[in-house]
């Protein structure tokens, strides 16, 4: 243990966590969360609490107010487009604020990222992601591929291994993220106690109501410096009932692709259309591009292109 009784403060001594606030900068990372992230409600409240509680921690560390460093791996589940990796991103960005962990970048892995092909491939596989994302957060991303009930033998359980001496010997300089979706995850920490063990923070992202996806739409829109006029926003919103009633709808992603391609429609539009146009025209959405998509005939809408990507990433050291 770190703090001695020595360097104990005496009761009276303060501290000045206005001063720590403002120097850490954690309220523009929360700002940020609040302002660019659309609903989220229960899990932008965990992240003030994780982030008030490590505060609070570093004050107690300096008064001698010692416990065991908090663990803070983690679950997030929910299905695909609901955020889990944007906020892990920004999760790996306020633990490096806080001086959790030392560069603040997410390393974002899968089953095929950690698993070998053949006997002693695994370990320096596994290894290696670790190696990667310390100082950082590892993101795996469906998790529960690592464990396969029907094979014991499978080469995954090594994986699990590791990973579970790194996330307890590690823990100061590692923050591991587990997700997935809600009922497979349940039943992966059903067969792997030790793992559900040492995951302090279990966070569920909900699927979006269909406010809430208009909201993001707009916001993208808005960042790509795009606007819906009103009857866009109503064509959209058309689009949207019928979209989240298809197979593959993916929540916030589904979203993301939606606009991409009324990018496409609209230039299409502008371009066939010639001649000259003002500034305005060039960044309004109108119905038409929205129209135009298979979803009205009862077609899908690029669906295929909403499914999750499997690729290895490594995001945020920038
Ligand atoms: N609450 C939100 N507000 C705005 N954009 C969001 C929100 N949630 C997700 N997105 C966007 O939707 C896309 C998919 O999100 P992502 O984090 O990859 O989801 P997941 O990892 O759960 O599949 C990203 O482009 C992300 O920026
Ligand atoms: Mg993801």
């Amino acid at each position: 243990m770190e703090c001695l009784s020595e360097t104990r403060a005496a009761q009276d001594e303060v501290v000045d966590i206005d001063v720590a606030v403002r120097e850490s900068n954690i309220q523009d990372v929360l700002g940020e969360l609040d302002a660019e992230l659309i609903g989220l409600l229960p899990v932008k409240l965990r992240i003030r609490q994780i982030a008030s509680l490590l505060l609070v921690e570093k004050f107690r560390k300096q008064m001698g107010l010692c416990a065991d460093p908090p663990s803070l791996h983690m679950c997030f589940t929910g299905r695909p487009g609901t955020g889990k990796t944007t906020v892990a991103m920004r999760m790996a960005k306020l633990l490096h604020r806080l001086g959790y962990v030392r560069r603040g970048h997410l390393v974002v892995a899968t089953r095929d990222d950690l698993v070998g092909q053949y006997v002693g491939h695994t370990a320096p596989k596994t290894k290696e992601i670790l190696q990667k994302a310390m100082g950082g957060v590892l993101f795996i991303d469906e998790a529960y591929y690592l464990y396969r009930a029907e094979n014991e033998r499978d080469y995954g359980q090594e994986a699990i291994e590791i990973l579970l001496q790194f996330m307890e010997n590690r823990r100061d300089d590692l923050v591991v993220i587990l997700a997935g979706y809600k009922e497979r995850m349940d039943s992966f920490f059903l067969s792997n106690p030790g793992l559900h063990s040492r995951v302090a923070h279990h966070i569920d992202f909900p699927d979006y109501s269909l406010e809430e996806l208009i909201e993001i739409a707009e916001l993208m829109a808005r960042q790509q410096m795009y606007a819906f006029d009103e009857d866009s926003r109503a064509a959209f919103r058309e689009y949207l009932q019928l979209r989240t009633a298809q197979p593959h709808s993916a929540n916030a992603r589904s979203v993301r692709n939606a606009i991409d391609r009324i990018k496409l429609r609209q230039a299409v539009r502008l371009v066939e259309q010639g001649g000259r146009v003002v500034k305005q025209e060039l960044a309004r959405i109108d119905a038409v591009d929205i129209r135009q998509s298979r979803v009205f005939q009862g077609g899908l809408d690029g669906a295929a292109a909403d499914s999750p990507a499997k690729a290895p990433q490594c995001q945020g050291d920038r």
